[in-house]
């Protein structure tokens, strides 16, 4: 074999590769490299009462979307529900949070379920502190900051109020909670989510 077919063949695997990095398939891989990092740093925080500086140092590092993300599926690159992927289904908080407002939890799966949804409650009071770190600076039309404040507000209640249902194993109050919690979601799309 000649050196010119040699360096032929080397040639168009450096190019493959570099077609593949550019690929749709390469940016979806980046993007949970992202997601990752943020579940990890969230993840950290979860059970803790943290101090400004670091919800200010997160805040300031992603994006509010970014960090959004961790209510998304397992699959999809968010945190889920519980320790082992699948277990608990739908695994995605923001998913089962639409699921518990609407029926109440029987007690079984309260009592075997209840400590993977008190943690989507403090997951929830994390992101109610990186919200309200993201507070928009002024008012524009409908979307006034004095609003914002009080969907964080609301969302505060809500996590605060599921983890104290989730850790009595109280399905009525369980029921409510979600609801208030993904009242506080819903609502702040509603007029903030473009
Ligand atoms: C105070 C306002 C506010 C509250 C409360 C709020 N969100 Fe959001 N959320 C936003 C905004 C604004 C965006 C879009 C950010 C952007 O596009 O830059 C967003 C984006 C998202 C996304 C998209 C993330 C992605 O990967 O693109 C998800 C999922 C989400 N929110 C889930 C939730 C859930 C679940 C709750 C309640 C438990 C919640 N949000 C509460 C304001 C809020």
């Amino acid at each position: 074999m000649n050196i010119v077919r040699k360096i032929g063949v080397f040639g168009s695997l450096f190019t493959l590769g570099l077609f593949a990095m550019v690929t749709p398939e390469g940016k979806t891989a980046f993007y949970f490299e992202d997601a990752k990092e943020v579940n990890a740093a969230i993840s950290k925080l979860v059970g803790t009462k943290p101090d400004a500086k670091a919800i200010a140092e997160l805040a300031k590092k992603y994006s509010l979307d970014e960090l959004m993300h961790v209510y998304k599926f397992r699959n999809k690159g968010g945190l889920g529900v519980g320790e082992t992927p699948g277990a608990i289904t739908p695994d995605g908080i923001e998913a089962k949070l639409q699921g518990l407002q609407k029926k109440e939890a029987d007690k079984a799966d309260l009592s075997k379920n209840g400590k993977a949804y008190a943690t989507m409650g403090e997951v929830s009071l994390i992101l109610a502190d990186l919200s309200e770190a993201h507070t928009p600076k002024e008012k524009k039309g409908e979307k006034d900051p004095k609003k914002w404040k009080e969907f964080v507000e609301k969302m505060r209640k809500g996590s605060n109020e599921l983890i104290a249902a989730s850790s009595k194993g109280d399905s009525k109050a369980l029921k409510s909670a979600a609801k208030t919690l993904n009242d506080s979601c819903v609502e702040c799309h509603g007029i903030f989510r473009d």
